[in-house]
């Protein structure tokens, strides 16, 4: 409720300051804010949820459509100007006008943002369209935390890989040039971009995965639970649901939404259509939504039915004139008829260190006497790495962690062996690329409070090996 009125509020503030600079001298009208429970986004703040859209930004000219948009809506995502085309239309040279033009029309008006999407198979550069092997993973993976370091802490969320499962009965990979660099490639996607932005929720979004039954459904979810086991740092899943007579809304859906947030991550719908948008349909996935805690957020795809990339369906929550249909107070109704939650949604990512492999002792630890010399790294830091080791190329992530008092800067040294080769890295700037390297911190991770961590990570050539990295104070 805070929440809700708070935003509400401050959209108020952004208004009123945004007319007076418009209007200066005139009498000056306000429009009081929008009630909770009048509104798509009012409605789902109060239940600790979002309601967002996706955004076209030729479309922000349009008023009909931005008075929807910004009377409606706490959460957008890019239709398509974070995508791999649009952000890094030529190798290395990168585009972000676009997206950055919804990202401060959503940011200044007090909306989240769902960034979309860092990896996918499709709607890639003709560049990257002809690329393969090691050149192909390095070229992703630079993609990766080029753009999510761009936009790092303006984003709520980012849709790190985007449809990597087949449909069909296999329940495995889509055969991609991505999938051919390695069947690792997704969770090395999903290291690169925490370490570029380790704000943002890292979601793996697909389509076709909404009934519990299917097979690819069931090839995420053990995708997901690996990566959750494994340490993968992976805090959510997008449900796409676009819902039509091939892929139809089933009631097992909440089955599926449940199932994957037991797994520990949150679960979104993401974008959502529903062919002839009819009211009950629309109204069950509200509910099934606002039955399980993690479901953070709904998104529809479009606001007007012309707006949607099937508006020959008729899909969306508003004519083409921009009335309300009768789905749009189904949705609301739903909204307002969930239970408002008792604690407010956490604000920051859970933890993504993986769940113990083996039972606890059932004996209790002996009672040794404690050290009288501090352990290793007590005191000062330590340091540990990951490796994603492909054929010619790797990824490693580094975490530093401070002993029993504050780090006010750090430096990390790492022994690399002979042929490997830093080529780029983030968070962290290193003397040396071969054999001895040092990595000092950067302007935003030196101060570590005592016992936290902070990441770097870097990528090269070669074969890293796993050395063990040592850790000094500046
Ligand atoms: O902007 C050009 C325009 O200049 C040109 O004249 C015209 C000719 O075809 O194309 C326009 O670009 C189109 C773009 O949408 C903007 O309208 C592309 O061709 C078209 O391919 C693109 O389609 C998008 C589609 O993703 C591409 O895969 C849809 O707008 C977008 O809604 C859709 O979104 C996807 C999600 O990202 C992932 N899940 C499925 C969803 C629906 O397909």
């Amino acid at each position: 409720m805070r929440n809700a009125r708070w935003r509400a509020a401050s959209r108020a503030a952004v208004a009123l300051a945004g007319a007076g600079a418009l209007a200066a001298g005139m009498t000056l009208v306000l429009t009081a804010p929008a009630a909770a429970g009048t509104t798509l986004g009012a409605s789902a703040a109060e239940k600790g949820r979002y309601f967002g859209t996706a955004v076209a930004g030729f479309k922000l000219s349009d008023s009909t459509y931005t008075t929807i948009l910004n009377r409606e809506f706490n959460m957008v995502t890019a239709e398509n100007e974070m995508k791999i085309d649009a952000t890094e239309p030529q190798q290395n040279r990168f585009s972000y006008g676009s997206a950055e033009q919804i990202v401060n029309h959503a940011r200044s008006r007090g909306m989240q943002v769902r960034g979309h999407t860092l990896a996918w198979h499709a709607q890639q550069p003709s560049w990257m369209q002809g690329m393969s092997g090691s050149a192909l993973r390095q070229a992703i993976l630079n993609h990766v935390t080029q753009v999510a370091t761009h936009f790092r802490g303006q984003l709520y969320s980012w849709d790190v890989v985007n449809e990597a499962f087949a449909d069909g009965n296999s329940g495995g990979r889509r055969d991609s040039n991505l999938q051919r660099t390695g069947n690792d490639w997704i969770e090395a996607a999903f290291r690169a971009a925490r370490a570029a932005d380790p704000g943002a929720k890292l979601c793996y979004n697909d389509y076709n995965i909404d009934n519990w039954t299917w097979a690819k459904t069931q090839g995420v979810y053990n995708m997901v639970r690996d990566f959750k086991s494994r340490g993968v740092p992976i805090d959510c899943v997008g449900f796409q649901s676009h819902f039509n007579s091939d892929s139809p809304y089933v009631s097992n859906y909440r089955t599926t939404l449940s199932s994957f947030a037991a797994l520990g991550v949150d679960v979104q719908i993401t974008e959502l259509d529903i062919e002839g948008a009819p009211a009950n349909t629309y109204r069950s996935v509200v509910e099934d939504c606002l039955a399980v805690a993690r479901c953070n957020g709904i998104t529809v795809w479009g606001i007007r039915d012309s707006d949607s990339w099937r508006s020959y369906q008729s899909p969306l929550l508003f004519n083409n004139s921009g009335q309300k249909k009768p789905a749009y107070d189904a949705v609301l109704t739903a909204l307002n008829n969930g239970t408002t939650p008792t604690t407010p949604p956490p604000t920051t990512p859970p933890p993504t260190t993986p769940p113990p492999t083996t039972p606890p002792p059932t004996t209790p630890p002996p009672t040794t006497p404690p050290p009288t010399t501090p352990p290793p790294g007590e005191g000062v830091c330590s340091a540990s790495l990951t490796v994603n080791q492909w054929n010619g190329g790797f990824v490693a992530n580094v975490r530093v962690t401070a002993g029993s008092s504050a780090l006010n800067g750090w430096t990390v040294t790492i022994d690399l062996p002979s042929g490997a080769t830093v080529t780029n890295a983030w968070s962290a700037t290193n003397s040396g690329s071969t054999g001895t390297t040092t990595w000092r911190n950067v302007s935003y991770n030196g101060q570590v409070g005592a016992g936290q961590s902070t990441e770097f990570g870097f990528q090269g050539t070669g074969t890293a090996g796993t050395p063990t990295p040592t850790c000094a104070p500046a």
